[in-house]
Protein backbone atom coordinates (compact mmCIF):
# COMPACT_ATOMS: atom_id res chain seq x y z
CA UNK A 1 0.00 0.00 0.00
CA UNK A 2 1.43 3.47 -0.79
CA UNK A 3 0.22 7.25 -0.35
CA UNK A 4 -0.28 9.45 -3.21
CA UNK A 5 1.45 12.72 -3.37
CA UNK A 6 0.51 14.72 -5.76
CA UNK A 7 2.84 18.27 -5.81
CA UNK A 8 5.28 15.96 -4.11
CA UNK A 9 8.54 18.23 -5.84
CA UNK A 10 6.64 22.06 -4.08
CA UNK A 11 8.48 22.97 -1.48
CA UNK A 12 5.65 21.77 1.06
CA UNK A 13 5.40 18.66 -0.62
CA UNK A 14 9.29 17.75 -0.85
CA UNK A 15 9.13 18.17 2.60
CA UNK A 16 6.07 15.70 3.06
CA UNK A 17 7.90 13.25 1.27
CA UNK A 18 11.28 13.08 2.84
CA UNK A 19 9.07 12.88 6.43
CA UNK A 20 6.50 10.30 5.26
CA UNK A 21 8.94 8.14 3.52
CA UNK A 22 10.22 7.24 6.94
CA UNK A 23 6.99 5.05 7.28
CA UNK A 24 5.39 4.86 4.28
CA UNK A 25 5.67 3.92 0.52
CA UNK A 26 4.62 7.27 -1.18
CA UNK A 27 4.16 8.13 -4.96
CA UNK A 28 4.99 11.26 -6.17
CA UNK A 29 3.07 13.00 -9.13
CA UNK A 30 4.37 16.13 -10.22
CA UNK A 31 4.90 18.33 -13.44
CA UNK A 32 7.64 20.53 -12.63
CA UNK A 33 5.70 23.28 -13.02
CA UNK A 34 6.57 25.21 -10.29
CA UNK A 35 9.89 22.84 -8.72
CA UNK A 36 13.18 22.46 -9.79
CA UNK A 37 13.74 18.98 -12.27
CA UNK A 38 16.27 18.09 -9.33
CA UNK A 39 14.15 18.05 -6.72
CA UNK A 40 13.65 13.97 -7.17
CA UNK A 41 17.37 13.32 -6.49
CA UNK A 42 17.92 15.97 -3.65
CA UNK A 43 14.92 13.93 -2.36
CA UNK A 44 16.74 11.00 -2.76
CA UNK A 45 20.01 12.17 -1.02
CA UNK A 46 18.11 13.50 1.77
CA UNK A 47 16.69 9.94 2.32
CA UNK A 48 19.42 7.85 2.15
CA UNK A 49 18.31 4.04 2.68
CA UNK A 50 14.36 5.53 2.54
CA UNK A 51 15.18 6.84 -0.89
CA UNK A 52 13.78 3.33 -2.46
CA UNK A 53 10.48 3.98 -0.58
CA UNK A 54 9.00 7.11 -2.76
CA UNK A 55 9.02 6.84 -7.24
CA UNK A 56 7.83 10.00 -9.13
CA UNK A 57 6.24 10.21 -11.77
CA UNK A 58 6.06 13.09 -14.32
CA UNK A 59 2.70 14.11 -15.32
CA UNK A 60 0.39 17.12 -15.84
CA UNK A 61 -2.74 16.68 -13.84
CA UNK A 62 -5.19 17.93 -16.10
CA UNK A 63 -9.04 17.50 -17.05
CA UNK A 64 -8.53 15.12 -19.93
CA UNK A 65 -9.03 11.72 -20.16
CA UNK A 66 -5.36 11.05 -20.85
CA UNK A 67 -4.87 12.60 -17.99
CA UNK A 68 -6.87 11.05 -15.58
CA UNK A 69 -6.56 7.55 -16.86
CA UNK A 70 -2.71 8.09 -16.24
CA UNK A 71 -3.55 8.92 -12.91
CA UNK A 72 -5.72 5.91 -12.50
CA UNK A 73 -3.18 3.82 -14.21
CA UNK A 74 -0.53 5.16 -10.88
CA UNK A 75 -2.80 5.03 -8.62
CA UNK A 76 -3.71 0.63 -9.60
CA UNK A 77 -0.24 0.10 -10.06
CA UNK A 78 1.34 0.96 -6.48
CA UNK A 79 -1.73 0.07 -4.74
CA UNK A 80 -2.37 3.33 -3.40
CA UNK A 81 -4.45 3.64 0.02
CA UNK A 82 -5.19 7.38 0.54
CA UNK A 83 -3.85 10.77 -1.70
CA UNK A 84 -2.44 13.96 -0.21
CA UNK A 85 -3.39 16.92 -2.93
CA UNK A 86 -0.87 19.73 -2.54
CA UNK A 87 -0.56 20.96 -5.87
CA UNK A 88 -1.86 23.86 -7.54
CA UNK A 89 -0.89 28.11 -7.95
CA UNK A 90 -0.42 29.57 -4.99
CA UNK A 91 0.22 33.10 -5.59
CA UNK A 92 -2.16 35.25 -4.17
CA UNK A 93 -0.88 38.62 -5.91
CA UNK A 94 -1.08 36.30 -9.53
CA UNK A 95 -4.18 35.68 -8.54
CA UNK A 96 -5.55 38.82 -7.85
CA UNK A 97 -4.27 39.84 -11.29
CA UNK A 98 -5.53 36.68 -13.21
CA UNK A 99 -8.61 35.06 -11.07
CA UNK A 100 -10.40 33.29 -13.74
CA UNK A 101 -6.87 31.52 -13.78
CA UNK A 102 -6.39 30.40 -10.64
CA UNK A 103 -10.33 29.46 -9.76
CA UNK A 104 -10.59 27.78 -13.20
CA UNK A 105 -7.25 25.85 -12.47
CA UNK A 106 -7.24 24.79 -8.87
CA UNK A 107 -10.57 23.62 -8.91
CA UNK A 108 -9.83 21.54 -12.07
CA UNK A 109 -6.67 19.75 -10.64
CA UNK A 110 -9.00 18.74 -7.66
CA UNK A 111 -11.54 17.45 -10.12
CA UNK A 112 -9.47 15.12 -11.89
CA UNK A 113 -7.69 13.99 -8.82
CA UNK A 114 -11.28 13.22 -7.25
CA UNK A 115 -12.11 11.67 -10.69
CA UNK A 116 -9.34 9.31 -10.65
CA UNK A 117 -9.95 8.70 -6.80
CA UNK A 118 -13.79 7.55 -7.67
CA UNK A 119 -12.58 5.10 -10.38
CA UNK A 120 -9.95 3.33 -8.94
CA UNK A 121 -12.04 3.01 -5.32
CA UNK A 122 -9.56 5.36 -3.42
CA UNK A 123 -11.90 7.71 -1.11
CA UNK A 124 -9.12 8.70 1.49
CA UNK A 125 -7.85 12.61 0.86
CA UNK A 126 -5.71 14.50 3.16
CA UNK A 127 -5.78 18.24 1.16
CA UNK A 128 -3.89 20.91 1.76
CA UNK A 129 -5.54 24.18 2.44
CA UNK A 130 -4.33 27.87 4.09
CA UNK A 131 -4.99 30.20 6.74
CA UNK A 132 -5.44 33.21 3.85
CA UNK A 133 -9.28 31.71 4.03
CA UNK A 134 -9.32 33.89 7.58
CA UNK A 135 -8.98 36.94 5.29
CA UNK A 136 -8.88 40.09 7.70
CA UNK A 137 -7.06 37.76 10.24
CA UNK A 138 -8.06 38.65 13.92
CA UNK A 139 -5.73 39.97 16.86
CA UNK A 140 -7.25 36.74 18.35
CA UNK A 141 -6.00 33.05 17.72
CA UNK A 142 -7.47 31.72 14.84
CA UNK A 143 -10.27 28.55 15.35
CA UNK A 144 -11.06 26.53 12.88
CA UNK A 145 -14.36 28.04 13.15
CA UNK A 146 -13.44 31.68 12.90
CA UNK A 147 -15.54 33.27 9.93
CA UNK A 148 -14.05 32.58 6.20
CA UNK A 149 -13.44 36.25 3.89
CA UNK A 150 -11.76 35.30 1.17
CA UNK A 151 -10.15 38.42 -0.38
CA UNK A 152 -8.19 36.97 -3.07
CA UNK A 153 -8.93 34.31 -6.01
CA UNK A 154 -6.39 32.19 -4.57
CA UNK A 155 -8.03 31.84 -1.00
CA UNK A 156 -11.71 31.41 -2.85
CA UNK A 157 -10.59 28.19 -4.86
CA UNK A 158 -9.06 27.34 -1.83
CA UNK A 159 -12.46 27.90 -0.22
CA UNK A 160 -14.51 26.25 -3.11
CA UNK A 161 -12.15 22.89 -2.80
CA UNK A 162 -12.97 22.74 0.68
CA UNK A 163 -16.96 23.31 -0.03
CA UNK A 164 -16.36 20.35 -2.87
CA UNK A 165 -14.79 17.52 -0.88
CA UNK A 166 -17.66 18.72 2.47
CA UNK A 167 -20.19 17.98 -0.38
CA UNK A 168 -18.73 15.16 -1.53
CA UNK A 169 -18.27 13.71 2.00
CA UNK A 170 -21.27 14.07 2.76
CA UNK A 171 -22.62 11.55 0.02
CA UNK A 172 -20.02 9.12 1.44
CA UNK A 173 -17.89 9.63 -1.56
CA UNK A 174 -14.46 10.99 -0.56
CA UNK A 175 -13.22 10.55 3.71
CA UNK A 176 -11.27 14.00 4.04
CA UNK A 177 -8.97 15.52 6.19
CA UNK A 178 -8.10 19.29 5.69
CA UNK A 179 -4.81 21.12 7.49
CA UNK A 180 -5.07 24.64 7.16
CA UNK A 181 -1.33 26.08 6.96
CA UNK A 182 -0.42 29.22 8.75
CA UNK A 183 3.00 30.28 7.21
CA UNK A 184 5.47 27.80 6.87
CA UNK A 185 9.22 28.57 6.72
CA UNK A 186 12.64 26.98 6.54
CA UNK A 187 14.01 23.64 5.25
CA UNK A 188 15.26 19.89 5.93
CA UNK A 189 17.90 20.55 8.28
CA UNK A 190 20.71 19.32 5.66
CA UNK A 191 20.60 22.30 3.36
CA UNK A 192 20.15 19.76 0.76
CA UNK A 193 16.76 20.99 -0.44
CA UNK A 194 14.63 24.49 -0.75
CA UNK A 195 12.71 26.63 -2.33
CA UNK A 196 14.25 28.68 -5.47
CA UNK A 197 11.92 31.12 -7.22
CA UNK A 198 13.68 31.99 -10.34
CA UNK A 199 12.85 35.62 -9.16
CA UNK A 200 12.10 37.72 -5.82
CA UNK A 201 10.28 35.42 -3.65
CA UNK A 202 7.59 36.71 -2.43
CA UNK A 203 7.51 35.47 0.98
CA UNK A 204 8.84 37.65 3.47
CA UNK A 205 11.89 35.51 5.13
CA UNK A 206 13.22 33.68 1.95
CA UNK A 207 13.48 37.19 0.95
CA UNK A 208 14.54 38.70 3.84
CA UNK A 209 17.39 35.91 3.93
CA UNK A 210 18.35 36.78 0.04
CA UNK A 211 19.05 40.58 1.09
CA UNK A 212 21.39 39.03 3.56
CA UNK A 213 24.86 40.40 2.78
CA UNK A 214 23.84 42.12 -0.47
CA UNK A 215 23.52 45.29 0.24
CA UNK A 216 20.07 45.22 -0.74
CA UNK A 217 18.01 46.48 2.28
CA UNK A 218 14.90 45.07 3.24
CA UNK A 219 11.62 47.02 3.49
CA UNK A 220 9.35 46.56 5.94
CA UNK A 221 5.87 46.73 4.88
CA UNK A 222 4.28 49.42 7.14
CA UNK A 223 4.47 49.32 11.32
CA UNK A 224 1.30 51.15 11.64
CA UNK A 225 -0.50 48.06 12.63
CA UNK A 226 -2.25 47.33 15.92
CA UNK A 227 0.18 44.39 16.85
CA UNK A 228 3.28 44.53 19.12
CA UNK A 229 5.54 47.02 17.34
CA UNK A 230 3.18 47.78 14.89
CA UNK A 231 4.48 45.35 11.70
CA UNK A 232 2.80 42.16 10.78
CA UNK A 233 2.73 39.78 13.10
CA UNK A 234 2.41 35.54 11.75
CA UNK A 235 2.41 32.37 12.73
CA UNK A 236 5.08 30.81 11.26
CA UNK A 237 5.57 27.18 11.47
CA UNK A 238 8.86 24.97 10.33
CA UNK A 239 8.20 23.13 7.09
CA UNK A 240 9.35 19.94 8.99
CA UNK A 241 6.83 20.22 11.67
CA UNK A 242 4.33 20.98 8.82
CA UNK A 243 5.33 17.56 7.37
CA UNK A 244 5.20 15.61 10.03
CA UNK A 245 1.86 17.06 10.90
CA UNK A 246 0.84 14.93 7.62
CA UNK A 247 2.64 12.10 8.39
CA UNK A 248 0.41 11.62 11.88
CA UNK A 249 -2.51 12.04 9.91
CA UNK A 250 -1.53 9.28 7.49
CA UNK A 251 0.05 6.93 10.01
CA UNK A 252 -2.76 7.06 12.14
CA UNK A 253 -5.13 6.88 9.44
CA UNK A 254 -7.58 9.64 10.29
CA UNK A 255 -10.18 10.83 7.72
CA UNK A 256 -12.82 11.68 9.71
CA UNK A 257 -13.78 14.66 7.43
CA UNK A 258 -12.24 17.38 10.22
CA UNK A 259 -10.72 20.19 9.57
CA UNK A 260 -7.84 21.56 11.35
CA UNK A 261 -5.06 24.56 11.48
CA UNK A 262 -1.63 23.92 11.44
CA UNK A 263 0.70 26.76 13.03
CA UNK A 264 2.39 27.39 16.06
CA UNK A 265 -0.45 29.34 17.99
CA UNK A 266 2.67 32.30 18.53
CA UNK A 267 3.17 35.10 16.64
CA UNK A 268 6.19 36.70 15.64
CA UNK A 269 6.63 40.26 13.90
CA UNK A 270 8.21 41.15 10.85
CA UNK A 271 10.70 43.06 13.24
CA UNK A 272 11.16 40.45 15.55
CA UNK A 273 11.81 38.55 12.07
CA UNK A 274 14.42 40.98 11.47
CA UNK A 275 16.13 40.18 14.75
CA UNK A 276 16.42 36.95 14.81
CA UNK A 277 17.97 37.02 10.88
CA UNK A 278 20.78 39.66 12.34
CA UNK A 279 21.19 37.40 15.90
CA UNK A 280 22.37 34.45 13.13
CA UNK A 281 23.79 36.56 10.46
CA UNK A 282 25.19 39.33 12.43
CA UNK A 283 23.63 42.69 12.59
CA UNK A 284 25.60 44.56 10.14
CA UNK A 285 24.71 41.95 7.24
CA UNK A 286 21.02 43.07 7.57
CA UNK A 287 19.85 45.99 7.17
CA UNK A 288 15.97 47.03 6.83
CA UNK A 289 14.10 50.33 6.15
CA UNK A 290 10.12 50.53 6.97
CA UNK A 291 7.89 51.06 3.59
CA UNK A 292 4.20 51.37 3.10
CA UNK A 293 1.77 48.58 4.15
CA UNK A 294 1.37 46.32 1.27
CA UNK A 295 -1.55 46.24 -0.63
CA UNK A 296 -4.50 43.48 0.87
CA UNK A 297 -2.37 42.75 3.79
CA UNK A 298 -3.75 42.15 7.48
CA UNK A 299 -1.86 42.84 10.67
CA UNK A 300 -2.51 39.94 12.64
CA UNK A 301 -2.99 35.78 11.97
CA UNK A 302 -1.96 33.32 14.24
CA UNK A 303 -3.63 30.20 14.76
CA UNK A 304 -5.38 28.38 17.46
CA UNK A 305 -3.58 24.81 16.72
CA UNK A 306 -5.57 23.03 20.04
CA UNK A 307 -7.57 20.97 17.92
CA UNK A 308 -4.90 19.60 16.16
CA UNK A 309 -2.70 18.94 19.03
CA UNK A 310 -5.79 17.68 20.91
CA UNK A 311 -6.30 15.05 18.10
CA UNK A 312 -2.88 14.00 17.27
CA UNK A 313 -0.81 14.47 20.66
CA UNK A 314 1.06 16.86 18.27
CA UNK A 315 4.40 17.82 19.84
CA UNK A 316 6.41 20.17 16.86
CA UNK A 317 10.30 19.17 17.37
CA UNK A 318 10.66 23.09 15.68
CA UNK A 319 11.07 26.23 16.41
CA UNK A 320 11.35 29.75 15.04
CA UNK A 321 14.93 30.06 15.06
CA UNK A 322 15.66 26.71 13.93
CA UNK A 323 13.59 27.31 11.06
CA UNK A 324 15.35 30.13 10.45
CA UNK A 325 18.78 28.54 10.51
CA UNK A 326 17.88 25.71 8.60
CA UNK A 327 16.75 28.40 5.77
CA UNK A 328 20.34 30.35 6.14
CA UNK A 329 21.78 27.02 5.66
CA UNK A 330 19.86 26.59 2.31
CA UNK A 331 20.37 29.40 1.20
CA UNK A 332 24.18 29.92 1.69
CA UNK A 333 23.98 26.56 -1.25
CA UNK A 334 21.93 28.37 -2.72
CA UNK A 335 24.22 31.15 -3.72
CA UNK A 336 26.83 28.42 -3.96
CA UNK A 337 25.28 26.68 -6.74
CA UNK A 338 24.28 29.76 -8.57
CA UNK A 339 27.94 30.94 -8.67
CA UNK A 340 28.41 26.86 -9.77
CA UNK A 341 26.58 27.33 -12.65
CA UNK A 342 28.01 30.58 -13.26
CA UNK A 343 31.42 29.65 -14.07
C1 LIG B 1 1.43 34.77 2.38
C2 LIG B 1 0.42 34.54 1.33
C3 LIG B 1 -0.63 33.59 1.85
C4 LIG B 1 -0.02 32.29 2.33
C5 LIG B 1 1.01 32.66 3.40
C6 LIG B 1 1.73 31.42 3.88
C7 LIG B 1 0.50 36.65 0.10
C8 LIG B 1 -0.10 38.00 -0.03
N1 LIG B 1 -0.10 35.84 0.99
O1 LIG B 1 0.81 35.54 3.34
O2 LIG B 1 -1.53 33.26 0.88
O3 LIG B 1 -1.00 31.47 2.88
O4 LIG B 1 1.95 33.54 2.87
O5 LIG B 1 2.64 30.99 2.93
O6 LIG B 1 1.43 36.28 -0.59
N2 LIG B 1 6.70 41.35 4.62
C9 LIG B 1 7.55 42.44 4.69
N3 LIG B 1 8.44 42.61 3.68
C10 LIG B 1 8.55 41.74 2.63
C11 LIG B 1 7.67 40.62 2.57
C12 LIG B 1 6.75 40.48 3.57
O7 LIG B 1 7.49 43.23 5.63
O8 LIG B 1 9.40 41.96 1.74
C13 LIG B 1 5.74 41.15 5.73
C14 LIG B 1 4.28 41.13 5.29
O9 LIG B 1 3.77 42.43 5.25
C15 LIG B 1 3.66 40.27 6.41
C16 LIG B 1 4.78 39.29 6.76
O10 LIG B 1 5.98 39.87 6.27
O11 LIG B 1 3.38 41.06 7.53
C17 LIG B 1 4.59 37.93 6.12
O12 LIG B 1 4.45 38.10 4.71
P1 LIG B 1 4.37 36.82 3.73
O13 LIG B 1 5.54 35.94 3.93
O14 LIG B 1 4.14 37.35 2.35
O15 LIG B 1 3.12 36.00 4.27
P2 LIG B 1 1.56 36.39 4.40
O16 LIG B 1 1.35 37.82 4.15
O17 LIG B 1 1.09 35.87 5.70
Amino acid sequence: MSVLLIGGHGYIGSHVAIALARHKKVVIVDDHSNSNSDVGDRIGTVLGPYAGNIRHYNLTVATSYNSIGRLEDIIRANDVESVIHLAGLKSVGESTQRPLLYLAYNTELLYSVLCAMRHTGVKKILFSSTAALYGNGSEEPLGEDSPIVCTNAYSESKHIQELVLRQLAAQNEVQFTILRYFNPIGNDPSGILGENPPSKPNNVLPYMLRCVGTHTPFTVFGNDYNTVDGTGVRDYIDVCDLADAHVKVITEDSFENETYNVGYGTGTSVLQLVEMVQNLVGTRYLSYDIGPRRPGDIGMCVANPKKFIDKFNWVPKSNVEKAIESHWKWELRRRVDLEKSKS
